[in-house]
């Protein structure tokens, strides 16, 4: 049985973010080939996630058992990660960027070394799930992507190197029976890649 850590970072709901149809689209499909699996959901917003103050840092990088570390805890008890999280300013929303400063933490998940850091969570992968406003998966445009960039590259920071996106994009230039296409055909990619997931 593997447990599955469903995070979302978006305000708005499954009938208004492009993300989410398609995020939902994917946990029903892998929980229905995986029946047995838990999928634990954490909305960013629901949470209301606050940014680290200096306490909260003090706390996070030298003290185990507070607080403050239980998202970094819930996080490497996991095995397979689901983010779903739409495309703002060439990113992720900040939201996400926020919880990310609670997961990257030395000795919890990554270690420092004489070769250099090395990452410790060890055999995970991750989905991210993300509708963009434009088309950013080729050039020229492919350069100002940073939110799957960032994602691959700290998730791999601490250890997280099986890394799948599936994107649907130009929800803000198709329009009608071509935006609905578009999405349908992004979901049918989502259910597919649940199956194997
Ligand atoms: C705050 C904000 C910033 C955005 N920034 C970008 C952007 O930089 N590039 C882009 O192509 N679309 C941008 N968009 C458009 C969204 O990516 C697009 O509407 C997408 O469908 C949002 O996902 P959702 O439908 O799941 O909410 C932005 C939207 C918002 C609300």
């Amino acid at each position: 049985m593997s447990k599955v850590l469903y995070v979302k970072a978006n305000p708005k709901t499954r009938e208004n973010s492009y993300t989410f149809k398609m995020s939902e689209a994917f946990v029903d499909e892998y929980q229905k080939a995986n029946p047995k699996d838990e999928i634990t959901t954490l909305d960013l917003y629901q949470e209301d996630i606050k940014p680290l103050t200096a306490e909260m840092i003090g706390e996070l990088f030298t003290q185990e058992d507070s607080d403050v570390r239980r998202y970094v805890k819930q996080f490497a008890n996991a095995d397979k990660y689901i983010i779903a999280a739409p495309m703002w300013n060439l990113s992720v929303p900040a939201i996400l960027k926020v919880y990310i400063d609670y997961l990257v933490v030395a000795g919890v998940t990554f270690k420092y070394t004489e070769e250099g850091p090395v990452g410790l969570l060890k055999d995970k992968k991750v989905t991210y799930l993300v509708a963009r406003g434009g088309k950013y998966s080729e050039s020229p445009a492919q350069d100002f992507e940073m939110g799957e960039r960032y994602l691959r590259t700290i998730l791999g920071f601490i250890g997280i190197t099986d890394f799948t996106t599936v994107s649907t994009e130009l929800t803000n230039v198709l329009q009608g029976e071509e935006l609905e296409k578009s999405v349908a055909a992004s979901i049918e990619e989502a259910k597919r890649g649940a199956k194997e997931f």
